[in-house]
């Protein structure tokens, strides 16, 4: 297994769209595993694909508090949503930075796991916010895009200046 590098926001690679997965083989497996160290290590609770830069629909969460049950979703979609939840949200790829998101409260997703086996699942709470936030990366939207483009510039500098200060 390996730890990936993770896209930081503004990087143009988290907007592309990423395409289904047609292959369960392999390589697939040995992906959702690297993805899976590489939240674990960051440590985050969710990651889609796009944002170690692969561009295929495939994302891992695991939203439990002691970190014991990894999900897997393989071409991931939204089926319908309920509701309304207002919370604030992070995400890896915009380190430090936390900011209030409107999302369905609850929904439903089909997916497939990594033999390619379908299944539905209806969500709530955290889970289901992590699912809309990762499947947003799969189709190139980055939370901090659902504020004010005053918050987004605002959000830029502070992480270009964070880079500086790293570099
Ligand atoms: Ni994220």
């Amino acid at each position: 297994m390996a730890l990936l590098p993770i896209l930081r926001y503004p990087d143009p690679r988290l907007s592309i769209v990423a395409k289904p997965v047609e292959t369960f083989d392999e390589e697939l497996a040995r992906l959702a595993a690297d993805m899976a160290e590489t939240m674990y290590a960051a440590p985050g609770i969710g990651l889609a694909a796009t944002q170690v830069n692969v561009h295929r629909r495939l994302l891992v969460l695991d939203v439990s508090e002691d970190k014991s049950a990894l999900q897997v979703f393989v071409n991931p979609e939204i089926l319908g949503r309920e509701g309304e939840h207002v919370g604030e949200e992070g995400c890896l790829s915009v380190p430090g930075i936390y900011e209030t998101v409107r999302r369905a409260a609850r929904i439903r997703v089909r997916a497939q796991d990594l033999r390619g086996n379908p299944f539905e699942i209806e969500a709530e709470g955290l889970l289901a916010i992590c699912l809309q936030h990762e499947i947003d990366h799969l189709d190139g939207k980055v939370f901090v895009e659902y504020l004010s483009r005053l918050k987004q510039t605002r959000i830029k500098a502070k992480l270009a200046k964070q880079a500086r200060l790293a570099a």
